[in-house]
């Protein structure tokens, strides 16, 4: 599969969205609003899941892509920076815009200012374990309190009539109130859909991701359960969806620098539209032009100084274990046009005698 063009793999996964074919493909799942949807989706990342990369999983079969954590307050007051992180106009949907805050009709006025904008799905974050929003009450910190959680998701719902999606950790910490009441809440408040990454707030990214925290999760669903936290491979979301049963798998920090992995997992799950396909790991020059496409698109959406500058620490992950890449490693952390990217990769591919495989 991953040898497949990136446009033949979003034809051969979207081939199967058509309601005629959800009854023969049972790995797709359904969120209320938003439709028949691959089981593969990406995680918000702050600071990486901008258009340009967006644009990239899109390629790669992702269907539901999220803007992440943009700041209800900000959104509701109008403020010109955080509308500037909404740069969705024209976005094939769906796109959905994740929130975060700690005040019910701040989070209210977000998402109806969101709906007047045209998105496609407002989604709440109370996984964040980040001081600067953690200790507003916000993100993760909300978890501590099931009535605000409750207040929080219910005042959205009763703003808006969009597809609301909720994106939680497995609570704040060790003690009470853990997943199955705060699912419980979430859905009972009015949540189409629920993300779980299964760490809880307190472990920020320590440890390991407790996948049995997703399966009670799902047992005290109705609504579709999003898996997430440590796939790093299509065996590992075929893995997570057994273990736990969840309705579909969400995949982060292993997609930096290897897109791919949608498409892979994709494939596992026998969502791709094609059997049999054998997933290999793209080639070093396949992962070098990816990462030009990606820097293409990062200068396009946002300016080239800028969108270049944003970039860097994409780039640093599409050559992460890249073989003697360390002067290209060098001179991508310090570029700041198109033209540098390029020269960077057309001087690291001269080092290395041509074609790189
Ligand atoms: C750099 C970075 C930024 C993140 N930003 C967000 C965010 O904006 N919103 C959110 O809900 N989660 C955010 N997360 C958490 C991820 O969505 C995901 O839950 C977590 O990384 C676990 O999944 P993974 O093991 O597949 O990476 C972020 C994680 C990372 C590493």
């Amino acid at each position: 599969l991953n040898h497949m063009a990136a446009e033949d793999v979003r034809d051969e996964t979207f081939a199967d969205a058509s309601p005629a074919s959800r009854q023969r493909d049972g790995a797709f799942f359904a969120i209320r609003g938003l439709g028949t949807l691959p089981p593969v989706v990406p995680a918000p990342m702050a600071g990486y899941g901008d258009r340009a990369w967006r644009e990239i999983i899109r390629r790669m079969g992702c269907r539901l892509v999220v803007v992440p954590m943009v700041s209800a307050e900000g959104l509701a007051r109008g403020d010109r920076k955080t509308l500037g992180l909404l740069d969705i106009e024209g976005e094939i949907a769906p796109v959905v815009v994740q929130i975060f805050g700690s005040r019910p009709e701040g989070l209210a006025e977000a998402a109806r200012r969101l709906e007047s904008l045209g998105v496609s799905g407002v989604d709440l974050n109370f996984g964040c374990p980040a001081r600067r929003v953690a200790a507003h009450g916000g993100g993760a910190a909300v978890l501590k309190n099931p009535a605000l959680l409750a207040d929080l998701v219910g005042a959205v719902r009763r703003a808006v009539a969009l597809p609301l999606t909720v994106k939680m950790r497995a609570g704040w910490d060790e003690s009470a109130p853990g997943v199955e009441e705060l699912v419980r809440v979430a859905e009972g408040e009015g949540a189409d859909a629920i993300a779980l990454h299964a760490r809880t707030g307190k472990q920020m990214f320590t440890g390991e991701a407790d996948w049995d925290r997703i399966a009670e999760a799902k047992r005290a669903a109705t609504v579709p359960i999003i898996g997430n936290g440590d796939i790093r491979s299509g065996e590992d979301a075929l893995r997570m969806m057994r273990l736990t049963g969840c309705d579909a798998v969400m995949i982060g920090r292993a997609a930096l620098g290897n897109p791919w992995l949608f498409a892979e997992a994709l494939d596992r799950l026998g969502a791709l539209g094609r059997s049999g396909e054998s997933s290999r790991q793209p080639s070093p020059d396949e992962r070098l032009e990816m990462m030009l496409e990606h820097a293409r698109l990062a200068a396009r959406w946002k300016g080239e100084v800028r969108g270049i500058v944003e970039f860097r620490k994409h780039a640093v992950c599409y050559v992460r274990g890249l073989r003697g890449a360390k002067h290209l490693r060098q001179a991508l952390v310090s570029c700041s046009t198109l033209s540098e990217v390029e020269r960077a990769v057309e001087s690291y591919r001269r080092r290395a005698g041509g074609v790189i495989r």
